[in-house]
Parts: structure tokens; C-alpha cells; sequence
């Protein structure tokens, strides 16, 4: 089969739909995960993705990177249909404009963390080991680490982590930035310190977000809008005060859980 060529990602304006999942279908081994996901994501907004565990919020974003393929059903990026690329070459052409932060930090542990940052730099860009460790460098000062170039992702705390994986992502400069579950397994205060980062990041840098959590609390902080993914679809899309206000049964069943453990303070 010809492949489509995987042309240089040509941005719409502002405001403009920049990803388009249409009637997204997908199932693993009779168990039916995505059932006719419709969703657009605008250039330059920060859309967060809620719902529940195992509601398929990765497995509908690692489709954006290639991980995953849908059953039926088109995702464009950029009017690039991407269940038309066929090849590993056309995939490479566009993940490098992408930063995928996967779910938990995912850090090459038996790299230090200057390995770790370096990574996409030494495999994508021709570049002098000065300039690699100079880029390192910028990019750990802008998710806030400093001199940890050196250490074992284990000498660093989960929050650390976290923000290591960040500029790991951020390395290749990417124009959309896909954050999973970016706040899972961390305390409070330190899920905060993660969700300020980001909203730093989308205002420094002019990048298209898509936020997948069920952490409520980070997606009224760093969304411009929220969906909702709930049995197959998505359920709900809009402000954090229209989900809120919303009737929709779902939206209230997503969100009562999780009013109860806010009220408790956890
Ligand atoms: N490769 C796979 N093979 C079989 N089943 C899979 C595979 N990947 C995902 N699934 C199933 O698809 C469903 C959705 O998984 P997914 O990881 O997308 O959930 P999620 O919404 O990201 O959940 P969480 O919030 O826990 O990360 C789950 O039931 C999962 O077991
Ligand atoms: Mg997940």
C-alpha cells in the first residue's frame, strides 16, 4: 500500500480546530472501549480529558502518537489524516512535533537525568555535545530543576520526576503537548506545583495541550475546556462552570466522587 506523505505540520489560526477525532472506534478482544468518540481540539487551547480508570483516555490520546489505532472511525492533525500514515518514517516525521508526557514518568532509570532530557536531541537533531547540554540545561530551568543533570532519576522525589519527564518532552520544541494523568500518585501540594508548571508553560510557550486526568481539581486549574469521556464517548464538552452546572447524568455521576473526596480534604 502507498503511504501518504506526513507533511511538516502547517498550523491553523488561533481558535481554528487543530485535531479532530470523528466517530472513533475501538475494541480489545470483544471488550468495547471507544464506542464513536467525536471530539475537536482548537490550535492554542488546553483541553483536558476526564473520566474514569479505564474509561480509555490514553488509548484515545496514544492514538494521536501512533501507539494505538482506532477500529473505525478518522483522527486529522492539522488536516493530516494520521490513520492514513502507514509508515514508521511518516509516524517519526510528525511525533517530532509532538511531546507525549506518559502516564507515570516513564524515565530511562538507567540513564542519569541529563541522559534522560538529552535523548530526543542526540536521536533527533544534529547537534555538538555542548549545544545538547546547554538545550538540557534550558529545559530543566524551565520546569524548575537545577544542577540535577548528573543524579539517578531514583535520587529524585515523584514530583521531580515528573517534571524531569516534562523536559524530556518539551526537548524537541514540539507544538502540541500531550500530558497523561501529568498529577497521578502525588500528594496535593506537589500535584499543585505540577499544574502551575503547565499553565506556565502554555502561556510561555504557544503550544496546543491536551490534558488527560481524572484529577479534577488540575483540570479547572490548567483547562480551557474539559471533556468528558464516559462509556465510550465523549459526554460532555465545555467550561469548568458549565460542567458544573451541567444536568447531564453523567456529568453529576463523574463528578460526585469526587466532590465527596474534595470535601474531605484529600
Ligand atoms: N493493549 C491493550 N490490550 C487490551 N486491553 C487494553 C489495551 N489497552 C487498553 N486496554 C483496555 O482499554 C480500557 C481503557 O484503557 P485506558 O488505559 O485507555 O484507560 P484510562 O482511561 O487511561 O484509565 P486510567 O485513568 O486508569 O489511566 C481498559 O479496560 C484497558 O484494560
Ligand atoms: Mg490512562
Amino acid at each position: 500500500m502507498t503511504s501518504q506523505p506526513a507533511p511538516t505540520l502547517i498550523l491553523p489560526p488561533k481558535g481554528e480546530p487543530l485535531i479532530c477525532f470523528q466517530d472513533i472506534y475501538k475494541s480489545y478482544n470483544h471488550q468495547s472501549v471507544l464506542r464513536g468518540v467525536n471530539l475537536e481540539v482548537r490550535c492554542g487551547e488546553t483541553l483536558v480529558i476526564l473520566g474514569r480508570s479505564g474509561a480509555g483516555k490514553s488509548v484515545l490520546t496514544s492514538m494521536l502518537v501512533g501507539l494505538e489505532t482506532p477500529d473505525a472511525g478518522s483522527i486529522t492533525l492539522a488536516g493530516v489524516e494520521l490513520t492514513g500514515l502507514r509508515t514508521e518514517t511518516d509516524w517519526d516525521r510528525l511525533r517530532l512535533q509532538m511531546g507525549y508526557l506518559f502516564q507515570g514518568s516513564a524515565l530511562y532509570d538507567f540513564m542519569t537525568v541529563g541522559e534522560n532530557v538529552a535523548f530526543p536531541l542526540v536521536h533527533h537533531r544534529r547537534l555538538t555535545h555542548d549545544q545538547i547540554k546547554q538545550i538540557v540545561k534550558e529545559k530543566l530551568a524551565l520546569v524548575g530543576l537545577k544542577d540535577v543533570e548528573s543524579l539517578e532519576p531514583s535520587a529524585l522525589s515523584g514530583g521531580m520526576q515528573r517534571r524531569v519527564a516534562l523536559a524530556r518532552t518539551l526537548a524537541l520544541d514540539p507544538h502540541i503537548i500531550i500530558y497523561d494523568e501529568p498529577t497521578a500518585g502525588l500528594d496535593p501540594i506537589t500535584s499543585d506545583g505540577i499544574a502551575h508548571l503547565i499553565q506556565d508553560l502554555q502561556k510561555s510557550l504557544d503550544v496546543t495541550s491536551i490534558l488527560v486526568t481524572h484529577d479534577l481539581r488540575t483540570a479547572r486549574f490548567v483547562g480551557d475546556r474539559l471533556a468528558l469521556l464516559y462509556d465510550g464517548r465523549i459526554v460532555f464538552l465545555g467550561s469548568t462552570q458549565e460542567l458544573e452546572d451541567s444536568d447531564n447524568p453523567e456529568v453529576k455521576s463523574f463528578l460526585s466522587p469526587i466532590s465527596l473526596t474534595e470535601s474531605e480534604g484529600l
